[in-house]
């Protein structure tokens, strides 16, 4: 059948002659298909809506059934499932008149039914092999349950954590954003898109999404051109010159113009200067806000708005469906514009096969096979070990004796159904691990739990029975932190402790005087100075998915030791934010003994946490950096250089990291800025010489006259253990 379709259109181009510009067979379907379209069924290409959900599955209104058999919808995203995409794929492929493949999107974002820790906690591992791993499982999964593409990866940057959707990045840093935008997409797009375990990546969300003004969703971005290219814009042309396939537009303004109908960021950076040749789509809904925005008096102007600044594809707001054909008309957009858009979407889906064999992702036998098997769950559970990072140790609290007599309390203690977080796709708690069963299958000590308080509320009544199960333990195990609804989209908060009365939970345990292991599951960079103090060892445990309640338990009877590094800043109050550890200088840096410099009347300037900061169970020292050579010149390859000894009695995972300052330059430059990381792993006493190299192209950023470029002078170079520790050595660059 499928064959046949192809050979259908294929016979159909043989006789337009030469008058259709021929250069790939790609080309070739894609433009003698274009010849055969109506501008109804164009617009349709252009045109993605959901489908619904019910407690039995995902579902779809007969309107949209009609829109498929009518060739009015091109797409669809939240169906999956081997057996519900063959059912819509058959309406497209036999009851359309064109027979053109439906696509199918869905937001796979940490996993699909194996459910793998939250993207800020994966980026807390700096395991780029991992991280792709991750993306490959998720897109291998996904692809065997009828997808082709997913909604991922977001690589919005996110400084300040009141902001929800800091937990689906790769937190503050630009070089590390970018390099996990990168691992991400290759996970995805896995040996290239047509392959049955490969999904069609989408960079989100471009652009500058993570920027709203006081952390509030779908706020207002207003930022410098310098500021936006050299921290946010990175991340999704590193995304871009990965391949990633297709690009979906921002909610917010920049600098005045809503992303989706702001031609500067679709066409001038995205196209002309990225070089980005896939198909853009808007955000949900996002053609109809450019109304609300007030960029557009209606939603006729506000889809010729989009067009014209380059989206390809509507996302659910079925603007282009309603209005396109009469802007046409009128002579407002014109059909070179439309062809433009679908051969680009045609093109994706010739990519993925879908024209050879509209079915090929449809497979109930792959499907059974693949989703959530033991490889797959065994992945998830290396990566969440990865992702945990110790934030605290006093008197080696961790890891536990498997002989401990353990109190497991609080609100997520027993919990399966917050574990995989926020955007966990197909995900569900009953296939996850809590703590308590990770303790138990690990260790006959666990001598029972009590939740002590739920999440939300001001109930006290559960302290009781936890502070006299606490009392009989040698060490309290709390688990505490954030429902996943409080992070992801449309969850910005304006506190950043513990809801509830978990804080006060924590408070009523310490005071037993048992030592206090405190576990944190949450999605974003948490404010509990409280909290820390009264705990012996804290465990940053965000949303670590499928298999978290066993890679907890790895972690803390220290069969896995602990290596992750915060990729985002913990402030010590929401007063502080954003605070991020590359800020500029200023003309009046802190000085603790003057108060006419910059700082707080109240707080200390210092995080909570830095960013790049996490411990082992073991201990590593530093010596000073040394270089190849103390001056160097474009073109030359500086080596940079530390021995970095395991001090401890225990081997271990240490992340080395390179930061770089450059003294002077023609505008101001960070006090720090990340350029490279590599993990090692030490034996006890074992010491290693870590080289980093860098070059002048290392050194680059957009100079007072918005050229890209370095400056001659002195840098200063730091490898250390994170973004607050050592010593810099300075080289000259000539
Ligand atoms: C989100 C996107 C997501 C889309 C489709 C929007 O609300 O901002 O990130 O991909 O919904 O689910």
């Amino acid at each position: 059948m499928a064959a046949a379709i192809f050979a259908g259109i294929a016979l159909f181009f043989s006789f337009q002659g030469s008058s259709v510009p021929l250069s790939s067979s790609e080309d070739r379907l894609v433009d003698s298909l274009l010849t055969l379209m109506t501008v109804e069924e164009k617009i349709g290409q252009m045109t993605l809506f959901t489908t619904d959900w019910e407690a039995t599955g995902p579902t779809i209104r007969e309107g949209y059934r009609e829109d498929i058999r009518q060739g009015r919808c091109g797409a669809l995203f939240n169906s999956h499932t081997a057996a519900f995409t063959r059912e819509l794929q058959r309406l497209a492929v036999e009851e359309s008149r064109l027979k053109i493949p439906l696509l199918f999107g869905y937001d796979v974002i940490h996993g699909y039914k194996t459910i793998f820790p939250i993207p800020l906690a994966e980026a807390a591992s700096w395991d780029l092999e991992a991280i792709e791993r991750s993306a490959r499982v998720a897109a291998t999964e996904a692809a065997a349950a009828g997808l082709h593409w997913t909604f991922a990866p977001m690589v919005d940057l996110t400084r300040d954590p009141r902001w929800g959707r800091v937990m689906e990045g790769a937190g503050e840093d630009t070089w590390w954003a970018c390099r996990v935008a990168e691992a991400r997409v290759r996970g995805f797009q896995g040996k290239g898109l047509g392959h049955t375990d490969a999904v069609a990546a989408c960079v989100k969300h471009y652009a500058a999404y993570g920027a709203p003004t006081a952390g509030r969703e779908y706020g207002t971005v207003d930022m410098s051109e310098r500021f936006f290219r050299e921290y946010y814009l990175p991340p999704y042309a590193a995304a871009v010159r990965a391949g990633a396939a297709t690009v979906m537009t921002a909610f917010n303004d920049y600098d005045g113009v809503p992303a989706t109908g702001n031609r500067y960021l679709l066409t001038d950076v995205l196209r002309r200067e990225l070089g980005f040749t896939g198909f853009v789509v808007t955000d949900y809904t996002a053609i109809n806000e450019l109304v609300p925005h007030g960029v557009a008096r209606n939603e006729q102007e506000a889809g010729e708005l989009a067009l014209h600044a380059g989206v390809d594809m509507d996302m659910q707001g079925a603007v282009f469906q309603q209005y396109l054909k009469a802007s046409l008309e009128a002579g407002r957009v014109s059909m070179a514009q439309i062809d433009t858009a679908v051969r680009r979407i045609l093109k994706l889906k010739y990519r993925l096969g879908l024209f050879e064999d509209p079915y090929k992702f449809c497979d109930p036998e792959r499907e059974k096979r693949l989703i959530l098997s033991a490889e797959h769950r065994a992945a998830a559970r290396d990566m969440a070990r990865k992702s945990i990072v110790l934030l605290k140790n006093e008197g080696q609290v961790l890891p536990l004796s498997r002989t401990a007599r353990l109190a497991v309390i609080g609100p997520l203690a027993d919990n399966k159904d917050e574990l995989i977080g926020s955007w966990s796709a197909a995900g569900s708690g009953s296939d996850c691990v809590s703590l308590l069963e990770g303790l138990r299958a690990t260790s006959r000590g666990v001598l029972g739990h009590a939740k002590g308080c739920e999440l939300e509320g001001n109930d006290r009544r559960g302290f009781a029975e936890a502070i006299a199960l606490a009392k009989k333990a040698d060490v309290v195990v709390v688990a505490v932190g954030e429902a996943a609804y409080m992070s992801g989209e449309a969850a910005s908060r304006t506190q950043l402790s513990l809801p509830g009365e978990q804080e006060a939970l924590v408070e009523a345990l310490a005071a037993t005087g048992r030592p206090l292991v405190v576990v944190l599951m949450n999605g974003r960079p948490l404010a509990i100075p409280n909290v820390v103090e009264r705990a012996a060892a804290v465990v940053e445990a965000w949303w670590l998915g499928t298999e978290a309640g066993n890679a907890l338990a790895d972690v803390l009877f220290g069969d896995y030791n602990p290596s992750g590094k915060l990729p985002m800043t913990f402030p010590r109050s929401v007063g502080q934010v954003p605070i991020f550890y590359n800020e500029k200088n200023t003309g009046r840096p802190f000085d603790p003994n003057s108060k006419w410099t910059s700082k707080y009347l109240d707080a200390p300037n210092s995080p909570l946490f830095p960013f790049g900061f996490g411990l082992s169970y073991t201990s590593f020292e530093y010596s000073l950096p040394t270089t190849s050579a103390l001056t160097f010149r474009a073109g030359d390859t500086l080596r940079v250089s530390a021995q970095v000894r395991n001090t401890g009695d225990r081997a271990g995972t240490e992340v080395v990291q390179l930061y770089v300052r450059d003294q002077v330059g023609s505008v101001t430059r960070p006090v720090r800025e990340l350029k490279g990381i590599q993990r090692i792993h030490l034996q006890p006493g074992e010491s290693r010489t870590v080289t980093f190299t860098l070059t002048e192209t290392d050194l680059r950023f957009y100079r007072r006259d918005m050229s890209f470029g370095s400056e001659p002078g002195a840098f200063d170079l730091w490898i250390c253990s994170h973004s607050a520790h050592g010593q810099p050595v300075r080289v000259e660059l000539q």
